[in-house]
């Protein structure tokens, strides 16, 4: 396969600095190498610009913060993954996961196509699924699927013109922490969503089986991983850490049954912190979970 590396060094939508060296932090864990030893074509077209938070005044508009310079980004992160040919896979690096209102928009529209469906794995402790008017914080990176699906600031939820994520094709995958008003607006959306007590309850292979009966029919299928996701204890490189995450095994589980699937289209790798961090580990263990993506069995 060829795929194309894009890192978008933001950390504009967290509350903390430092997700901005995540596409560094995973370049050094040997990103590219882990891939290519797998038989891939790997192609790394570098950062999309950011402006620097120390550059910018912070300024908080209707209840967003940084959100002009945030509008930048994503715009330019969806263009350029937009114009990647077909048969590509777009591998983007965050950054904060304001990110991926960029990158999945940017999937969904490339090819321009008309009528193609696009579904969204989202994996996360968290739904991200505030607006300005719910959001605690005020933190962009908790908005970015409310405004995929049109919800929210009408400056963010347009990214892609007139075309939306559907909320039924969306599945989200290690939820433990949402917001009281936000779980109401995903209580309304209808979004699919496993928390970690279904997790518990019902293991990875049972939710993965589910989620393809629900998605596994759309023409496209990208995959966002938040490194918070994950347990802490395995991965300590994030702002917003929660304990009792997936675990090495279900996170691997996860990535290895999808790509058995042979659905998936695209991938984020998001909210990898290396000022947080422990010598690199959340870096290297989300190229793991991005090799297993991509990889083949091991037998
Ligand atoms: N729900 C909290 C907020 O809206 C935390 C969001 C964390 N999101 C993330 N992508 N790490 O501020
Ligand atoms: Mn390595
Ligand atoms: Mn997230
Ligand atoms: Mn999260």
């Amino acid at each position: 396969m060829n795929v194309s590396i894009l890192g978008i060094p933001m950390d504009l939508g967290a509350g903390r600095r430092g997700v901005d060296m995540g596409p560094s932090a995973l370049r050094n864990a040997h990103l590219a190498t882990h891939l290519r030893e797998l038989g891939h074509t790997v192609k790394d077209l570098g950062d999309v610009d950011v402006a620097l938070p120390e550059t910018l005044d912070k300024h908080e508009e209707a209840g967003l913060v940084f959100l002009d310079p945030i509008i930048n980004a994503c715009r330019d992160a969806a263009g350029r993954v937009a114009a990647l040919p077909e048969g590509t896979f777009p591998l983007t690096l965050g950054g904060d996961h304001s990110v991926s209102m960029g990158t999945v928009t940017g999937n969904a529209l490339r090819g321009n196509p008309a009528g193609v469906r696009s579904g969204l794995i989202w994996v996360d402790a968290h739904t991200d699924y505030n607006t300005p008017q719910s959001s605690p914080s005020g933190n962009i990176h908790g908005m970015p699927v409310a405004h995929l699906t049109g919800l929210g600031d009408p400056r963010l939820s347009n990214l892609g013109g007139g075309w939306h994520m559907r909320p039924e094709d969306i599945v989200m995958i290690g939820i433990r922490s949402v917001d009281q008003r936000e779980r109401a607006l995903m209580q309304e959306a209808g979004i699919l969503a496993y928390t970690m007590k279904e997790v518990d309850q019902l293991g990875i292979t049972r939710i993965v089986d589910e989620t393809m009966e629900r998605l596994g029919r759309l023409e496209r299928l990208h995959v966002s991983f938040d490194a918070d996701a994950l347990d802490p204890g395995l991965c300590p490189g994030v702002g917003t850490p929660v304990p009792g995450g997936l675990t090495y095994r279900e996170g691997h589980l996860l990535m290895e049954l999808l790509s058995e699937t042979g659905r998936v289209t695209s991938m984020d790798i998001v909210e990898v912190n290396p000022i947080l961090d422990t010598r690199n580990q959340t870096a290297e263990v989300m190229v793991g979970m991005a090799a297993s993506l991509l990889g083949q069995r091991i037998l």
